[in-house]
């Protein structure tokens, strides 16, 4: 094809070439909207082009607007035609390297469970519900009244010291045994006989360590009613401990002291891990007996409190602790762990 001798012609011909040269390697589509700028824009390649035209002969003109028009419309469908390209290319290799295998297993639901806690006081709840006992439920918050005087525990009592307290006010404190609920379900009770026991959160002001929280459950078992005996105590405690931790456990009672019991007494059971046999082992200190529970008669003035005459009720009572349950039941050795959340540890009691 002979040269155009119309010289801007030539020059938007020329852009045209080199456009379309251009467009041919670009793959990316962020180079593609500058080529667009570069050419197509309002300062680009064309316009400078024709801003050329005035200098032309009047006969050349309209050639070159003819032209101008042309080489846009051809380089506006380039343009169309590549994008069109790339996201067409960049579709299909999305598809094959991101391919959705339907044969592979889900993920799997993780399913939560009962806090070891939680499930110890329903075992424990269960072996009392079997022996007659129902579930009276307490408040945290207690009055010193009756976290303290009412179990014959008085101001500036050297027994205050048994336990270290929150004390919210003068008057009112976070409850630092679940023996406060005995005077509960005596006033609410009264003058039926009663067996209940009380679960619950209990705090105490207490440095943590890996033995002492500063929370922790208790189980309160209290039963008042004619002719109860210590026997009765018994009876209910050892069976207590054999459903819980096998038929041959035997216990030992040895005389305590508690203000609201009398008399008082610690309850024992024979260490599992040996057997009673102690020698060597850790979990009772070599002394084959393992400390699981404080109890007692209730106190006359304590039944007095509650609403029931001493010369005819008596009663017995006692107080445990779940978490020292399950830690003497599992082996565990830091009692934080109830406390902090973590599933390493939760997940083991399934
Ligand atoms: N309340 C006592 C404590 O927390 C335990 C106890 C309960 C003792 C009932 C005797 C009778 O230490």
């Amino acid at each position: 094809m002979p040269e155009n001798d119309n010289p801007l012609v030539a020059e938007l011909e020329a852009v045209r070439a080199q456009a379309l040269g251009e467009l041919d390697t670009m793959s990316d589509l962020t180079d593609l909207d500058a080529w667009r700028i570069q050419y197509l824009g309002r300062r680009g390649a064309l316009t400078q082009v024709m801003r050329g035209i005035g200098q032309l002969p009047p006969l050349q003109r309209p050639e070159v607007g003819q032209v101008s028009n042309d080489v846009k419309t051809v380089l506006e469908t380039a343009f169309d035609d590549r994008v069109e390209t790339l996201k067409q290319q960049r579709f299909a290799t999305t598809l094959s390297q991101e391919q959705l295998d339907v044969t592979l297993p889900g993920f799997p639901v993780s399913l939560g469970r009962l806090h070891p806690t939680t499930q110890i006081l329903r075992e424990i709840t269960g072996i009392f519900a079997d022996m007659g006992f129902q579930v009276y439920d307490s408040r945290e918050v207690e009055s010193d009244l009756y976290n303290f005087e009412l179990l014959n525990i008085p101001p500036y009592h050297p027994a205050r010291d048994m336990w270290d307290t929150f004390y919210v006010n003068e008057k009112v404190v976070l409850r630092t045994h679940t023996s406060p609920g005995q005077i509960r379900a005596m006033q609410a009770f009264h003058p039926d006989p009663i067996r209940v026991i009380l679960p619950g959160m209990c705090y105490r002001y207490e440095q943590v360590t890996s033995r002492h929280e500063m929370m922790f459950t208790q189980v309160e078992g209290l039963a008042v009613g004619e002719h109860i005996t210590m026997a009765d105590l018994k009876g209910v405690l050892e069976n207590f401990a054999r459903r819980l931790f096998g038929d041959n456990r035997r216990m030992r009672f040895r005389c305590s002291h508690f203000p609201f019991t009398e008399p008082s007494v610690e309850v024992d059971m024979d260490c599992f891990l040996c057997n009673g046999q102690g020698t060597g082992c850790s979990m009772c200190k070599e002394s084959g007996w393992l400390e699981i529970l404080g109890a007692g008669m209730v106190h006359p003035q304590v039944l007095r409190n509650g609403g029931y005459d001493p010369t005819v009720y008596s009663g017995f009572a006692f107080g445990m602790g779940p978490e020292r349950i399950t830690i003497l039941k599992y082996g565990i050795d830091d009692i934080r762990l109830f406390f902090s959340n973590d599933l390493r540890f939760l997940e083991q009691f399934s």
